[in-house]
């Protein structure tokens, strides 16, 4: 009676231990994440803008709001620490491939190097 009401015991312990750890994974994750996916966002959205040649105010935020958060990729997934260099420099080349203004003729072939930009990282670091 006595090792079963312990084994229930350390079932319990366990349970409990194991779903505070992967909430603190999430939650250590979920900057970095909702970071990624926002830009994600943000290019879907200057995607759809250059199909339909829209190069508007709209268009201009979304690639307004993308240089904002690529400028931010570092910390988000680094914190304090700093970065790995080869993370850093796929970090630059993405912000490098941002276009300066939403031009519509532009538009499609400049999404392209970005989202090329966003691959060559994941390939390494996702
Ligand atoms: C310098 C590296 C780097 C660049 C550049 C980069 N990413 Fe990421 N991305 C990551 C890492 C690392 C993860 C994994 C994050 C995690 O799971 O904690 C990730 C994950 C993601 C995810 C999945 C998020 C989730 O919910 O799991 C999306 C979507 C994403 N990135 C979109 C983008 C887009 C769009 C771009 C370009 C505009 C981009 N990323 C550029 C490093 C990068």
């Amino acid at each position: 009676m006595r090792l079963a009401i312990l084994f229930a015991l350390g079932l319990a312990i366990g349970a409990i231990a194991t779903a505070n750890i992967v909430s603190a994974l999430r939650q250590r994750d979920a900057y970095p994440r909702g970071l990624m996916n926002v830009m994600q966002h943000d290019l879907g959205a200057l995607r759809s803008d250059a199909r339909a040649q829209r190069c508007n105010a709209g268009a201009t935020a979304s690639l307004e709001q993308l240089r904002g958060l690529a400028g931010g990729i570092e910390p988000a997934v680094y914190g304090d620490d700093p970065a790995d260099p080869p993370f850093a420099e796929y970090a630059r080349r993405l912000r490098t491939t941002l276009p300066a203004t939403v031009d519509c003729k532009a538009l499609p072939k400049a999404l392209e190097k970005v989202g090329a930009a966003c691959d060559a990282c994941h390939r390494e670091y996702r």
